[in-house]
């Protein structure tokens, strides 16, 4: 099966996507029988486009060099008029995927949530890498979505290596989620790991988890709690229905946290943790993002470094408590290649096994 992609932003993220894609194609083509191929790569400025897919070869020399507007081929143009970047690729042979990893502001969810609503009324199917459209109109995209009958997957949005949405969507199917925990940002886990076992001081542990890829380009969403509570919202919108904005969640971050403090917990046997909550009451979901002293016997405190944690409990299955998944840009660039995949498992399914 091919899959015409539409990649939207070339920064760490979008470049790492295109490198994995490149490296992955024969392991996709032999084991899945998927042929996913980048028709466009579209930046602010303007993109380049190949008729007939971007060459493996090809796609990983461009995915090594940063700046797209400089490489053979760019053109200049409006990322958003889709009939130049995305329409030519939709023809009825396959799918056609937009691939977002660009920045978006989170109130109002621009530029991306437009450029994603255009696509899906193209009949483009989505997996976005970017939570600010999610963050700003879960309800309108999903609708958006069905209205089209267009897919929208976002797994590289709800904390990537670490399965969550398709863990409640396919594991979880027919169960009420009653509450959703987790550790869900590698940053602040990271720093408190660091500022606790190492005794570095916050700004030493933070530009550690800058130089290893973990914080994200402004730093400020990881250690205010911005991104956990971004990520337990669109969790909460989509598995329990919880119909939220960012500004229903109560944020408390790290950045008060103090290594005395530390010190002090650790001798009362705790570790300090960022914990995003969602947590059903009543016909209500509150949400709330807040660092927690966990007493050393809870799984959350054992969960270390860049490493996250969920825990969702449920009516018919009990507590879930999963762990682990790395952190960084492989894998946030390995939940897009993972969804397509899933995608490609659906549309063959739907055209009867071919
Ligand atoms: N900066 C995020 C983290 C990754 O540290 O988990 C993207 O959400």
């Amino acid at each position: 099966m091919q899959i015409k992609i539409c990649l939207y932003g070339f920064g760490n993220v979008g470049r790492e996507f295109a490198r994995v894609l490149a490296a992955k194609g024969p392991y996709l083509k032999a084991r899945h029988r998927i042929d996913a191929k980048v028709f466009a790569i579209v930046t602010s400025t303007g993109g380049v486009v190949e008729p007939r897919g971007f060459s493996e070869r090809e796609l990983s020399e461009r995915s090594r060099l940063a700046h797209l507007s400089s490489q053979e081929g760019f053109r200049e143009g409006d990322p958003e008029d889709l009939s130049k970047w995305i329409l030519p690729w939709i023809d009825g042979a396959g799918p056609t995927v937009i691939v977002d990893a660009t920045w978006s502001d989170l109130d109002t969810g621009e530029p991306g949530l437009s450029r994603l609503l255009k696509a899906t009324a193209m009949g483009c199917h989505i997996v976005t890498l970017s939570k600010a459209p999610l963050v700003a109109d879960f309800y309108g995209l999903v609708e958006a979505a069905r209205r089209h009958s267009v897919q929208l997957k976002f797994s590289g949005a709800t904390a990537a290596g670490l399965p969550t949405i398709d863990t409640i969507r396919v594991s979880l199917a027919g169960a009420e989620v009653q509450s959703i925990e987790g550790i869900l940002n590698s940053t602040t886990n990271y720093i408190l790991t660091a500022m606790s076992d190492e005794g570095l001081s916050y700004e030493d542990a933070l530009q550690r988890t800058r130089a290893m890829g973990l914080a994200e380009s402004d730093p400020e969403r990881d250690v205010t709690g911005i991104d956990t509570a971004c990520k337990v919202l669109i969790l909460a919108n989509a598995a329990m229905n919880a119909r939220k904005r960012l500004s229903d969640v109560r944020i408390t971050g790290i950045t008060g946290i103090t290594r005395r403090q530390i010190a002090t917990w650790a001798m009362e046997g705790r570790s300090v943790k960022l914990v995003g909550k969602a947590a059903l009451v009543g016909d209500d979901v509150r949400i709330e993002v807040a660092p927690a002293p966990l007493p050393h016997r809870d799984f959350f405190a054992q969960v270390r470094e860049d490493a996250k944690a969920v825990r969702f409990t449920t009516d018919l299955f009990g507590e879930l408590v999963m762990a682990g998944g790395a952190g960084g840009l492989t894998a946030a660039a390995g939940s897009a290649l993972r969804d397509l995949v899933n995608l490609a498992e659906l549309f063959r399914h739907r055209q009867g096994g071919r």
